[in-house]
């Protein structure tokens, strides 16, 4: 409950409708929820839920610094992602000098918009049969725990930044995965519409075809 109520007050102006008709609505001294454990797991669920349902790519965002606890959680979720093996075959490099954020925006085409970004983390991966699959993942941990506190993101990049190695010091054989710019965003986002296909047409229910909604 705890860790909803901070969520709900951090992100409230970020978001429109439910999150932000529900910021303050709840406080921990008068929610029904806190009496029950049950429905305490329940809500703690629908915070995580509200986040993936509500995170988009963000491509604009604010000049304003990442307080240092966030940032330091970001990487933490990084850091505790599972992989295969437990091999944690991954680098995070945090960058926020501001020449090279925009060094980063000019070496990755499909992120220019990179040197906004008060914060990004340059995710590299150690050679190793699941790298990819490892590395998305905690890319997606860090992006769903950024976006928890009122920090957006995106995904820039796929295996074709070889030309970050020298900026950034990283060795050859390591090879960089995306390139993860951090910031407040610039507008308000996250009204939970995504542009994704139905239910129906990617879910199935015990066997391939059969509809599963
Ligand atoms: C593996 C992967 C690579 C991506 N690469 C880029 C990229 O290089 N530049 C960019 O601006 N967005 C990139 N994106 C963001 C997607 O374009 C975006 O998430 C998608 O269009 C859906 O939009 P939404 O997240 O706002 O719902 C990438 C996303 C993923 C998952």
């Amino acid at each position: 409950m705890v860790v909803w109520a901070t969520w709900a007050t951090s992100v409230g102006s970020n978001f429109k409708g439910k999150d932000k008709s529900e910021k303050g609505r709840i406080s921990p001294s008068t929610n029904p929820l806190q009496s029950n454990r049950e429905s305490r797991k329940a809500v703690v669920f629908m915070e995580t839920f509200d986040a993936i349902r509500t995170v988009l790519a963000v491509r604009r965002f604010k000049d304003t610094p990442i307080p240092e606890p966030i940032v330091r959680q970001i990487v933490e979720a990084g850091r505790l992602t599972a992989s295969g093996g437990n091999s944690q075959p991954w680098h995070f490099i945090v960058v926020r000098d501001k020449e090279t954020l925009r060094r980063l925006g000019q070496l990755a085409r499909t992120g220019p918009y990179i040197p906004q970004a008060p914060l990004a983390i340059v995710v590299a991966m150690d050679h190793s049969p699941l790298a990819n699959s490892d590395g998305s993942r905690a890319i997606q941990d860090m992006i769903l725990a950024a976006w928890s506190q009122g920090v957006g993101s995106n995904w820039v990049g796929y295996n074709n930044l070889p030309e970050v190695n020298p900026l950034l010091g990283i060795p050859e054989e390591v090879s960089v995965l995306a390139i993860l710019p951090f910031g407040y965003p610039a507008e308000a986002v996250g009204k939970g519409q995504k542009k994704r296909k139905p239910l129906g047409e990617v879910a199935y229910n015990e066997r391939w075809g059969e509809p599963f909604a």
